[in-house]
């Protein structure tokens, strides 16, 4: 039976996955950990128990894990690259201190741990095109270098202590439920409300600079899936590329035209995203992913993109 714990359950992530996982493995079974100020609201409060959770409070866990008997731990906890820039302290205090707290709970309890990497782990001389599973990861981001050492910290734990670690490397990604903050791949979340808004939509990424992205639907799945994968199948453990679609702000632009033909959109480029954006790979190999426990997306661009806009206009006109 698994009882888990999710760190950060209000965040981007958190806030899906955590209905997720109680519609998965029953409500009762599923803490969402918050801290003061992001406290679960709505169906989130009212699925299951919830409790503080502050990564950076290593008793606090502890507390928890023990006054629940959780066996898995989901540590959503992070800044996001651009205001991970402006807050590099911060960053690493919750990144790398706090993902080293969770990893001792998670060792003196016999718990398994997913901390999310992401396309910030690779740098500006990592190969961009196709970007292999195990390739040069020197980025120059403060969110990079603690997504580095997430990968590392956690694939240390499993060798030396047999702590089940298991993680992706996320691209953006892409939902309509709660808004991203403050990252390089934001702007393919925000083109949309604007689309459905009726506004001009303000590119900070320059025409021609491709990322890779997710629909959420896809990251919640590789999330479980790979939580619950066959173990002696896994030759990687932390830091599993995996990607669905990758493309420059033209072409979802196009695409949101197909839909919304009057939709206008303008470039005023951001010099921190977009030098951010540039270091980040253009496209990832995931086979890896596919191979060790079989991965795969099921959203495309053109099939995110409708979802997307008819999910965001039923949101906006409610
Ligand atoms: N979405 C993240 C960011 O843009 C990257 O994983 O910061």
């Amino acid at each position: 039976m698994k009882k888990i714990l999710v760190i950060g359950s209000t965040g981007q992530i958190g806030s899906e996955l955590t209905t997720e996982l109680r519609n998965r493995y029953g409500g009762s079974n599923v803490v969402a950990g918050y801290i003061p100020g992001a406290e679960p609201k709505g169906a989130l409060a009212e699925s299951g128990p919830a409790a503080i959770a502050d990564v950076t409070n290593g008793e606090q866990l502890t507390d928890i894990v023990k006054q629940h008997n959780i066996d898995t731990i989901y540590n959503l906890a992070a800044l996001l690259s651009v205001v991970a820039e402006q807050k590099p302290r911060l960053a690493w205090k919750i990144g790398i201190d706090g993902l080293w707290n969770v990893l001792e709970v998670a060792r003196e309890n016999k718990c398994a741990v997913f901390t999310p990497s992401s396309i910030g782990s690779f740098g500006p001389n990592t190969p961009h095109e196709l970007t292999p599973q195990d390739t040069i990861q020197r980025p120059k981001t403060i969110y990079g270098v603690s997504k580095v050492c997430t990968e590392l910290l956690s694939d240390y734990y499993f060798t030396k202590y047999g702590v089940d670690t298991r993680s992706v490397r996320f691209p953006g990604l892409i939902s309509y439920v709660t808004p991203p903050g403050g990252g390089t791949t934001d702007y393919a979340v925000d083109i949309f409300y604007s689309a459905v808004r009726g506004e001009k939509f303000i590119c900070p990424i320059a025409k021609g600079t491709r990322m890779d992205m997710m629909y959420m639907p896809d990251a919640l799945r590789a999330c479980t899936e790979l939580m619950e994968a066959n173990p002696d199948k896994l030759i990687h453990r932390n830091g599993f590329n995996v990607t669905a679609m990758s493309f420059p702000p033209e072409k979802i632009y196009a695409e949101i035209r197909r839909r919304k033909p009057d939709f206008k959109m303008e470039y005023q480029v951001d010099p921190l995203k977009q030098s951010i954006a540039e270091s980040w790979p253009d496209s990832l190999d995931d086979s890896a992913a596919r191979e060790e426990w079989g991965w795969h997306a099921n959203f495309g661009l053109a099939s995110m993109t409708r979802d997307m806009l008819e999910k965001l206009e039923e949101k906006l006109n409610a």
